[in-house]
């Protein structure tokens, strides 16, 4: 009976050194990890800081007072988004200035806009380079097509850089992203504002080299026949690899950018959009309706 009775006594004399002796673990993370490769925090640096004054243009405090329009007056802290944009897009990357600005204009605390700007990875809180290319590094894209870890690849051993960095000419930033919403077309990488899709490692190549070429066509001003031959133009090591305008050519879309052929956004495998590469394979009797077949595709 006792040896009954004495763990029940045990356990009621003693809560505390029950809950004391009861593992001290958790099964879950209540946050997640910042694997980011911004850090939350602002650092003032001699390129980023709250003296360094920052005003709209004139044509851009048009486009903010377009943007305000669209808000009634007592919400229009609700354009925080797109003046942000703006912001960025003026000075090259969102700075703690064009974010105090951004407050000023919309008469918001600037820690409002501060969260904002450090909640959205889209808003560049440190300079980037002239292109930012962003590689989708997602379930989807690492499986589809040759896979991002190549393009990955491609992309560090021909700029020189990791994930996260800046080449030393300032020319391009690159960094690794989560899904941009292209899966069908994988792997793809975005740069700048635009989508190159249906990637390999050749064409990722091709494309810096062209947006090389027409870097250095801006800074030498040189002749597009100098160019040829020049800092961007291929070497025999890279013999394999096509020029911008081949690969562009190949996707039936290239266009001209300060004097140098540049391979058009969308896919770079040929494909108009996100069709079926190997062609209609299902629905493929006439329809008996009044819906008729595409002939473009
Ligand atoms: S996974 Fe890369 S765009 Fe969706």
């Amino acid at each position: 009976m006792a040896s009954k009775i004495t763990p029940f006594v045990f356990r009621s004399a003693f809560p505390p050194a029950r809950i004391a002796s009861r593992t001290q673990c958790r099964s879950f993370m209540a946050s997640s990890r910042l694997t980011s490769d911004a850090l939350a925090v602002h650092r003032d640096s001699p390129e980023n800081n709250a003296s360094i004054p920052f005003n709209f243009t004139e044509q851009n405090n048009k486009l903010v007072e377009e943007i305000l329009k669209r808000y009634p007056p007592q919400y229009k802290k609700a354009a925080v988004m797109p003046l942000l944009d703006l912001g960025q897009r003026q000075h090259g990357f969102t700075s703690l200035s064009v974010m105090n600005e951004v407050a000023r204009l919309l008469d918001m605390p600037p820690m409002r806009v501060y969260e904002v700007a450090t909640f959205y990875t889209m808003y560049n809180r440190s300079p980037v380079g002239k292109w930012h290319l962003q590689a989708c590094t997602t379930t989807p894209c690492q499986l589809g097509g040759c896979g991002s870890d190549s393009i990955v690849k491609a992309i560090s051993e021909h700029l020189g850089i990791k994930a996260g960095e800046t080449t030393k000419d300032g020319l391009f930033t690159f960094v690794e992203v989560e899904c941009l919403g292209a899966c069908v077309n994988a792997p793809m990488v975005q740069i700048n504002d635009d989508y190159y899709e249906d990637l390999t490692p050749e064409s990722t190549v091709a494309l810096l080299k062209a947006l090389q070429e027409s870097a250095n066509v801006v800074e030498t001003t040189a002749s597009s026949s100098e160019v040829e031959g020049g800092k961007g133009a291929l070497t025999g090591d890279d013999k394999n690899v096509k020029s911008g305008a081949e690969v562009g050519k190949d996707s039936g879309r290239i266009y001209e950018k300060d004097g140098v052929k540049v391979p058009s956004p969308g896919p770079m495998s040929g494909r108009k959009t996100c069709e079926n590469i190997a062609g209609l394979t299902n629905l493929t009797s006439e329809p008996w309706g009044p819906e008729v077949f595409r002939k473009d595709l």
